[in-house]
């Protein structure tokens, strides 16, 4: 594998505020190559999320990324999905021109099992949703557990309230059986729970200083945004808005904006007052062997910075490009 070459990505997402936002820093990235997002329900409908990517994916010019469409509703579980959170549209009070990309024809498990065999050890995984496209994918093609080069996901809750429920994250709460499928899988993961993604608070002067670059991508992120922070005011008094995907996503290239160590996670599926736990053995009660590595700590204002720096460059790109 050629070391200088972008590193390889397909991003598995509920777009949703914050997976828009990690779509636009992976196109921001030059270390990467964003080479397909699958799509699943969550933060919305399926259909919805899916027309999101393309949308989003128009904004930023960025229409040659496949966009795949997978499983519409958890596993086992009822669907849920977060309008309180992330608006009726899924993407807040921001209102984006229809993508002239239609989504790709074949199904977003087929793609990732596709893409991962087709390249082992080259492909990495992030996936910043409920997992139910990677759950499947590796119950159809179980090989791509050793295939993949990394997996990183958003997802969890440790030390740290949850968001849904008050011991579960919303990835977790939605599709519990998947993400106990996929934390026992043996995939090489790296897990980026709230107890790191609640530090990453993006703020209204963050968002000031790329309104101030005049442009669609900073208004859509303001219009976005607006919603989130009003939603994360109202519900948990934080000033300002929670990115977990983005800072999912920056691990690909700024793996040392946390510390992580391995940890045995399992989820509970037990009961309904636990249901989507996800429980993490630290001091190896259970005595069974690490299955994931998992981010306690971040540097939060690093994060913070270089994503908006990156969108600061983005911004600058098209509109050079466009003048
Ligand atoms: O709990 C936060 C996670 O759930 C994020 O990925 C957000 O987009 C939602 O999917
Ligand atoms: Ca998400």
């Amino acid at each position: 594998m050629d070391t200088h070459a972008p590193r390889r990505i397909i991003l598995d997402t509920d777009p949703g505020i914050d997976d828009a936002l990690a779509i636009l820093l992976a196109l921001a990235s030059p270390e990467l190559s964003l080479e397909a997002i699958t799509v699943t329900g969550g933060n919305c409908s399926l259909a919805q999320g899916v027309d999101n990517a393309l949308r989003v994916l128009a904004l930023a010019h960025a229409t040659h990324v496949p966009v795949l469409a997978g499983l519409e509703t958890p596993l086992i579980r009822p669907p849920l999905t977060a309008p309180e959170t992330h608006g009726d549209t899924g993407l807040g009070y921001a209102r984006l021109e229809p993508s002239p990309q239609v989504a790709g024809s074949r199904h977003a498990v087929d793609l990732l099992i596709e893409q991962i065999m087709a390249a082992p050890g080259e492909m990495t995984l992030v996936a910043v949703a409920p997992l139910t496209n990677v759950a499947l994918a590796i119950r159809r093609e179980p090989r791509i557990v050793k295939a993949v080069r990394e997996v990183i996901i958003m997802g969890g809750a440790l030390l740290h309230q949850g968001n849904t429920t008050p011991v579960a994250e919303f990835n977790t709460y939605v599709d519990p059986h998947a993400a106990h499928i996929v934390y026992h899988s043996g995939m090489p993961i790296t897990l980026a729970p709230l107890d790191v993604t609640y530090q990453c608070v993006l703020t209204q002067r963050d968002v000031s200083r790329l309104l101030a670059l005049n442009s669609p991508i900073a208004q859509f992120i303001a219009d976005a945004t607006r919603f989130y922070m009003e939603f994360h005011d109202d519900y948990q008094g934080i000033q300002g808005c929670v990115i977990n995907d983005p800072l999912a996503l920056a691990l690909t290239f700024a793996p040392e904006l946390v510390t992580t160590r391995p940890l045995y996670v399992t989820v509970d599926l037990s009961s309904e007052l636990g249901m989507g736990q996800t429980i993490g053995d630290f001091y190896n009660a259970w005595q069974h062997s690490p299955n994931l590595r998992v981010a306690l700590q971040v540097r939060a204002r690093a994060f913070i910075d270089l994503f908006v720096t990156r969108m600061e460059a983005l911004i600058r790109s098209m509109n050079a490009a466009i003048s």
